[in-house]
């Protein structure tokens, strides 16, 4: 058993708080690999934001589970020797699909998990997150569960379509587990398509597709019957044209991606939405730089050469989340 609080690393409930009441939200970056997680420890120290490292399951398969605890607790002193005193990094289950994921995570370093029993009937999704909440709690370890279901598929969390979280049954499901922060489902998705075009309109001067809204009448609904509580925003990628514009131009594939305008996030930022998910948005950076420099200069062979250039522009994306969509610099000073 190792608590994470010998790792230097927080739990989410004073993050959540605080941010609730500043009317801000805390990003959580997914990471599997060292640049992903240097980019995201620079932009947060630099501009001194509280951070969530995210690792899904899939991200502990391929990283190794011991290799990226010993990553996020080398995170924590990273970030000090960037000069970033008091370092407010959570380390994160993303998706956790069993109760034995997350207990192993808790187990192992982790200051919180979420279990996501959103795709199972209701009394079920009740019984799992209370017993995760009963274990977790125990060590001080942070509950993020789910209710309703995102459109899309990823991390082996799948459903074709999106399912809405019901306002009515929030304070029932939050009151039973005694999760402490809620994943709602308000029309994102995970990954890099997020609406079909035929849900989408056409923007008349680019010819550029333009998502449908988020239903925040939905999310006023659930602050409604839930004043204060910590609700999660999964699926929050914006999809960056930039990028997809870049991977196209050096020989990728990308047609008709979209994501969440930012204004839509930035919105849902100074709501209860106290924690907002990015990962795509990071995978798009990485693989437009390094396409680039394959496309510019066929005979690097040398992975720093085009590594490198991959964490900058994913540390350029990070800062620009953190200062411009969620607002959370300068909240761990
Ligand atoms: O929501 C899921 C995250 O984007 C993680 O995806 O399972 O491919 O690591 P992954
Ligand atoms: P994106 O695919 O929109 O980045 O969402 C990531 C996410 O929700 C991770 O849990
Ligand atoms: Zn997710």
């Amino acid at each position: 058993m190792v608590s994470y609080k010998e790792l230097g690393l927080v739990n989410t409930r004073e993050m959540f708080a605080k941010a609730i009441k500043g009317g801000y939200a805390i990003p959580a970056f997914n990471f599997n690999n060292m640049e992903q997680l240097q980019a995201i420890i620079k932009a947060s120290a630099e501009t001194k934001s509280p951070v969530i490292l995210q690792v899904s399951k899939g991200a502990r398969n391929y990283a190794n589970q011991t290799l990226l605890r010993y990553m996020a607790q080398g995170a924590v002193e990273y970030a000090k020797e960037l000069g970033w005193e008091h370092p407010q990094i959570c380390l994160h289950l993303d998706h956790g699909d069993s109760f034995e994921l997350c207990k192993s995570c808790v187990d192992f370093g982790f200051s919180s998990v979420m279990i996501d029993a959103s795709s199972l009937p209701y009394e079920e999704n009740i019984a799992l997150t209370k017993k995760v909440v009963e274990y977790a709690h125990q060590y001080d370890v942070t509950v993020e569960a789910e209710l309703g279901v995102l459109a899309g598929v990823e991390d082996e969390v799948s459903s074709a379509v999106s399912h809405y979280t019901k306002p009515e049954e929030v304070v029932d499901f939050a009151t039973r587990t005694g999760c402490d922060s809620l994943a709602i489902s308000i029309g994102t998705s995970h990954g890099a398509y997020k609406f079909t075009p035929e849900q989408c309109t056409r923007d008349p001067k680019t010819g550029k597709l333009v998502p449908p809204p988020l239903a925040f009448d939905v999310l006023d609904a659930i602050m409604e019957q839930l004043p204060g509580f910590p609700i999660v925003l999964h699926g929050s990628s914006s999809v960056p044209q930039e990028y997809v514009d870049m991977i196209n131009q050096y020989g990728g594939k990308l047609p008709d991606a979209v994501g969440i305008p930012e204004e839509q996030l930035r919105k849902a930022a100074k709501s209860a939405v106290c924690k907002i998910n990015i990962d795509s948005d990071s995978r798009l950076a990485f693989t437009a730089a390094v396409r680039k420099v394959f496309a510019e200069k066929p005979g690097e062979f040398d992975p720093r050469k085009y590594c490198g250039p991959a964490r900058d522009l994913m540390e350029e994306l990070y800062k620009h989340k953190i200062i411009n969509v969620l607002g959370s610099n300068g909240h761990a000073e």
